[in-house]
C-alpha cells in the first residue's frame, strides 16, 4: 500500500486533532483511500507539554525547517502570516504539497501563495481555513464547479453566533457572554478577530475569491462587528420576526460583485435563523444547482482536523496517481465584472430611532426618508417608554446605502433625536 508522510507543524488545538485522528481513523482512512498515511513529523515550540494524544516515538521535533525535508507533505497549524507564510513557501519551494487553516493567511496572502503553488506545481489545500469541519471548500471547488455562483450567506464565526444566540435567548449582555465564549475556548485569542468581523471577513474573501476567480483580500469588504448589537435590537428583531446573525454576504448581481459582513436581519423562517450556538451555516446558490445549505461545526479540535485529514487524503491521491493539481487550487481568471463598493449596494435596512414622543416627528423623519427615495416597509413605535425618548424601529423597501447614509446624517441633526441611529442590514433569505 502506498504510504504517504505527513509532517504537522503546530502542535495546538487543530495539530494535536489531527495527529490524533490519523492514530484513531488511520485503518478506515487506508481502507477508503488505498493510501496509508503516515504520521511522521509532528513541530512545535513546546514539545513536552501533554496535548491529550500518544505520540509515537522520534516524530515529535523542534526543527521545522528539517520536518519539511523530511516529509511528503506538510501541514501549517501554527497560526499567524509570518512565519506561516515562510514555512509554506518553503515546502512549495521544495515541491512538497501544503495543508492548511490558516484563513488570515490565504485571507492576506493568497495571491503569493497560490502563484508559488502554481510555479511549483505543488498542491495547496485549504479546506478547514472556511467554516471548520464542514466541506465548503471542496463544494465551492468541485461539489458546484459547474455553477455560476449567484450568492453565498454565511454564518462563519462560532464565538460571534454563541454570543448572539446566547444574548437573544437568556437576555444576556454582550460583555458577559464573551467573556463565557472566551472560558469555552471559542474565541480567538485576540477577541476582536471574531467579534469585530475580521475571522468572518477572512473566510469571506476565501470564499468569495474561490467563487469568482481573483484573489479580493479583506481590503474592498464592509466589515462590521457585533459589539455594537443590543439586547433591545435582539429583542426588537423578534418581535419583527427576525434574528439577528453576523452573516458574509456574498452576491453577483448582473454580473458585478458585493461581498459584505455585517449584523444582519434573517426572517425567523429561514434555514440559516436556526443556526445557534457555535454551529456555523453557510448557503451557497448557484445558477444551475439552485441553493445548498451546509451545516456543522466551525470550529474546534475535531471538526477542524476532520477536514485537514480530508485534504490530506486528497492530497495522497493526487502523490499515488501523480496527479498533482488535478483540481486547480484556485480558479485564476475573473468570474465577474466589478466589485460594487459599499455606497452603491441595495438593501433592506432596520432603523431604530430614539426620539422625543411628540406631533411631527414621524412625519420630518418620513420626509427626509422618502425624499432620498427611500420607501417604508414598516413602523413601529414602542409604547410605555418615557416620553423624551421612545424607540422608532423602521423598516424599509430595498433603498441605497449611500441614500440611507445621507438620511441618517440627516436625521441625526434633528434637534428631537435622543441617541445615534441604529441601522441593521436585512436579508430576505
Ligand atoms: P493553537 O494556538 O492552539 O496552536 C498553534 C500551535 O503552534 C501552538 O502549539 C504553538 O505553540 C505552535 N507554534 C507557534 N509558533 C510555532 C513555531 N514557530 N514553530 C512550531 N510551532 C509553533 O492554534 P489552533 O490550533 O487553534 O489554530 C491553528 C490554525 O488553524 C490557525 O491558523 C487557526 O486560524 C486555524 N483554525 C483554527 C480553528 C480552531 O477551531 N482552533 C478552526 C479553523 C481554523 P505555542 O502555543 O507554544 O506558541
Ligand atoms: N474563532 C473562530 C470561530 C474559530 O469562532 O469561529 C474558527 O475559525
Amino acid at each position: 500500500m502506498k504510504e504517504v508522510k505527513v509532517g504537522i507543524i503546530g502542535f495546538g488545538t487543530v495539530g494535536s486533532g489531527v495527529a490524533e485522528c490519523l492514530l484513531k481513523n488511520g485503518d478506515v482512512i487506508a481502507k477508503r483511500s488505498g493510501i496509508k498515511l503516515v504520521l511522521a513529523r509532528i513541530a512545535d515550540l513546546d514539545i513536552e507539554k501533554d496535548r491529550g494524544v500518544k505520540i509515537p516515538e522520534n516524530v515529535l521535533t523542534k526543527d521545522t525547517k528539517q520536518l519539511i525535508k523530511d516529509v511528503d507533505v506538510v501541514v501549517e497549524l501554527i497560526g499567524g502570516t509570518t512565519l506561516a507564510k515562510d514555512l509554506i513557501l518553503e515546502a512549495l519551494r521544495l515541491g512538497k504539497p501544503v495543508v492548511t487553516a490558516n484563513k488570515a493567511l490565504l485571507a492576506e496572502k493568497g495571491e503569493e501563495l497560490f502563484a508559488a503553488a502554481e510555479k511549483s506545481e505543488a498542491d495547496i489545500y485549504y479546506e478547514a481555513s472556511v467554516a471548520g469541519g464542514i466541506p465548503i471548500i471542496k463544494a465551492l471547488r468541485e461539489g458546484l464547479v459547474g455553477n455560476r455562483i449567484e450568492k453565498i450567506y454565511g454564518i462563519m464565526n462560532g464565538t460571534c453566533n454563541y454570543i448572539l444566540t446566547r444574548m437573544e435567548r437568556e437576555n444576556v449582555d454582550f460583555a458577559l457572554v464573551l467573556k463565557d465564549a472566551q472560558a469555552l475556548g471559542y474565541a480567538e485569542a485576540e477577541p476582536s478577530l471574531d467579534i469585530d468581523g475580521w475571522d468572518t471577513a477572512h473566510k469571506a474573501a476565501i470564499l468569495a475569491s474561490l467563487a469568482y476567480g481573483e484573489w479580493f483580500g479583506v481590503k474592498p469588504i464592509h466589515v462590521q462587528g457585533i459589539r455594537n448589537i443590543s439586547l433591545a435590537d435582539l429583542r426588537y428583531a423578534d418581535e419583527l420576526g427576525y434574528r439577528i446573525k453576523l452573516l458574509a454576504v456574498i452576491k453577483q448581481i448582473d454580473g458585478d460583485v458585493q461581498i459584505r459582513v455585517h449584523p444582519t436581519l434573517i426572517p425567523k423562517k429561514a434555514m440559516l435563523a436556526g443556526i445557534s450556538e457555535v454551529f456555523n451555516g453557510v448557503m451557497v446558490v448557484g445558477d444551475t444547482v439552485g441553493g445548498t445549505l451546509f451545516y456543522g461545526r466551525g470550529a474546534g479540535r475535531q471538526a477542524t482536523a476532520s477536514a485537514v485529514v480530508a485534504d490530506l487524503v486528497d492530497v495522497a491521491l493526487n502523490l499515488k496517481f501523480g496527479s498533482h493539481r488535478r483540481v486547480p487550487a484556485f480558479r485564476i481568471g475573473p468570474q465577474f465584472k466589478n466589485l460594487i463598493p459599499m455606497e452603491e449596494v441595495e438593501s433592506r435596512y432596520y432603523l431604530r430611532l430614539q426620539v422625543q414622543d411628540k406631533p411631527g416627528v414621524v412625519a420630518k423623519i418620513a420626509g427626509i426618508l422618502g425624499e432620498r427615495k427611500i420607501s417604508i416597509s414598516s413602523i413601529v413605535q414602542k409604547e410605555g417608554q418615557s416620553e423624551d425618548n421612545v424607540s422608532l424601529l423602521i423598516l424599509s423597501h430595498l433603498a441605497l446605502e449611500k441614500s440611507v447614509s445621507s438620511a441618517i446624517s440627516e436625521i441625526e441633526k434633528m434637534t428631537e433625536i435622543r441617541d445615534k441611529v441604529k441601522l441593521i442590514r436585512i436579508e430576505d433569505i
